[in-house]
């Protein structure tokens, strides 16, 4: 279904905008941790993306894309009051979020622009009555993404930067770490972002026992458990990404076999790109 962009922001200029969809059929169903799945134009590919927010009564939807491919580039060329040809969901399985109160002490952890989707999942916590904690993080100040968005609701949000512009200077197992030593009250962490971040955040919670759900960035092409093209092994079984997924037990997650799937379609997507600069 074709979809028209009612707004356009740009967060960090030429690399990551923010666009308001109007998408009444998929605001009126989406939960935190569903995607979408976006085709630009008739010979774009299809890739997915999560959704970072929604807004039932206008019927909207929010997304954030980092411009580093094909399609993104594409999609980043588009203006508001454009339309993008087809944009299909809300897919996957929405986060599993319990009604814990405020006892229920919920890390939601965000890198790169897996700090929009965070932002999504934090809100369904906190709709929840639970008691969140965000962690953001960013190569500096100017490139952190959504931390007065965070503020408006979070019970408190910890940001580090590698520069130290902001927040504790590092990365985000920083304040994840020195929470996890100090804190014997958190019942769960969520994480999104770069696969190595994840990685690393699962290993640490491991050591704590904190149960990690992590949401997997794979390719898609169908997204309907068909093509195969966003398998990934989780607890020794294989997984689809976009029908079993896209949150899985960060502690079963094959990071290694994920890291290889996804850096063997490098090669071709800068083919891609110096293909659609010609
Ligand atoms: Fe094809 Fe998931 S995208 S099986």
């Amino acid at each position: 279904m074709a979809v028209k962009i009612l707004k356009k922001e740009s967060l960090i200029p030429g690399r990551t905008s923010r666009l308001v969809l109007e998408a009444p059929h998929i605001a009126e169903t989406a939960k935190p941790g569903h995607f979408i799945i976006l085709r630009i134009n008739e010979k774009g590919e299809r890739f997915p993306l999560t959704i970072a927010d929604t807004d039932k009564k206008n019927g909207t939807i929010t997304i954030v894309y980092l411009v580093m491919g094909t399609s993104t580039t594409l999609l980043e060329n588009l203006q508001e009051g454009d339309e993008i040809m087809d944009v299909c969901g809300p897919l996957g399985r929405p986060t599993h979020i319990v009604n814990g109160g405020k006892s229920h002490k919920v890390i939601c952890v965000g890198g790169g622009t897996g700090v929009a989707a965070m932002h999504h999942i934090a809100k369904g916590h906190s709709n929840a009555g639970n008691y969140v904690i965000a962690v953001i993080g960013a190569r500096s100040k100017d490139l952190l993404l959504y931390y007065d968005e965070l503020s408006k609701f979070c019970d408190e949000v910890l940001v580090a930067t590698n520069d130290g512009s902001m927040g504790i200077q590092g990365m985000v197992t920083d304040p994840l770490i020195e929470r996890l030593k100090s804190d014997n009250d958190i019942k769960e962490v969520v994480a999104i972002g770069p696969v190595p971040m994840m990685e690393a955040i699962a290993k640490l919670t491991k050591e704590y026992s904190v149960p990690t759900t992590v949401s997997l960035n794979s390719l898609m092409v169908d997204g309907m458990g068909m093509c195969g093209a966003c398998r990934v092994t989780v607890g020794g079984e294989t997984k689809f990404t976009c029908v079993d997924g896209p949150e899985f037990d960060g502690h079963k997650v094959d990071f290694n076999e994920l890291k290889i799937r996804l850096s063997s379609f490098r090669d071709k997507e800068a083919q891609s790109i110096e293909h659609h600069k010609c």
